[in-house]
């Protein structure tokens, strides 16, 4: 696990016995934050937007219940869409009961990994997306995370990643959904600009995009900083 930088409680989902407490009462889709055709949905347009072909091969970063994966297995080529989660519990929760045709995702493509390491992973994907994770880690984390997924997939055209914002030095923060965020305690919010500096120590050209996301969210769109636009 990637440690934090700051101390006291880092993210709900590292409270001992969280997600077993959770999936033994069935709520795999609240443990994500629920809306989930919406929020689902909205990754799917996401992708598709960002150039998303079926043939390409996508890794979902923090996939939790498969809110995505159900959606974009059946669209994908079978074999393409590969998952990593803190949990690799939810993962298969998520397979067992949200996945209509299992053939289409072997369940060694669900990599439990809490600190991007991105175990037995293969490195070819065309691109990744992050969602709602981010929110949950502090600053320090994000950074190590985002620079381990550079160095890890040199090959990624584009990541999509999701972020809570506030202006450099302000503690606490209610965003347009209501949600109120921080820059010490979760849910976590980042200055744009740090956000944008942490990308590019990654490797990553990154730019805010103008989508309204759930929770009041910001979308990042990142590409390799090396590399010439690739995808419309
Ligand atoms: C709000 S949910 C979003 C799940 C999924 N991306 C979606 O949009 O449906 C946050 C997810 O991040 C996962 N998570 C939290 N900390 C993590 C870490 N250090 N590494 C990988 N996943 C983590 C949680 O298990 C949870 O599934």
């Amino acid at each position: 696990m990637v440690k934090p930088r700051a101390s006291g409680p880092v993210s709900p989902y590292l409270m001992p016995g969280f997600y077993d407490r959770a999936l033994a009462e069935g709520r795999h889709r609240d443990i994500v934050g629920g809306r989930w055709e919406e929020t689902g949905e909205a990754q799917m347009r996401l992708l598709i937007e960002a150039g998303l072909q079926p043939g390409h091969r996508v890794l979902d970063i923090g996939a939790g219940s498969l809110r995505l994966g159900c959606l974009l297995v059946p669209w994908l080529e079978a074999g393409n869409y590969w998952a990593t989660d803190l949990s690799g519990a939810l993962m298969r929760r998520g397979w067992e009961e949200e996945l209509a045709d299992k053939s289409r995702l072997p369940l060694h493509h669900l990599v439990e990994d809490g600190d991007f390491a991105f175990p037995g992973l293969p490195d070819d994907f065309d691109l990744a997306i992050c969602f709602a994770v981010f929110t949950h880690l502090p600053p320090g984390m994000t950074e190590a995370a985002l620079a381990r997924i550079g160095a890890r997939f040199p090959r990624l055209k584009r990541l999509l990643f999701t972020v809570f914002q506030a202006p450099e030095g302000v503690e606490s923060l209610r965003q347009r959904d209501g949600v109120v965020t921080h820059a010490s305690r979760p849910p976590w919010h980042v200055p744009p600009a740090q956000v944008a500096a942490m990308a590019r120590a990654a490797g990553f050209d990154a730019r805010p995009l103008d989508t309204r996301l759930p929770r009041g969210q910001v979308l990042w769109l990142a590409e390799p900083a090396s590399l010439p636009p690739q995808m419309p």
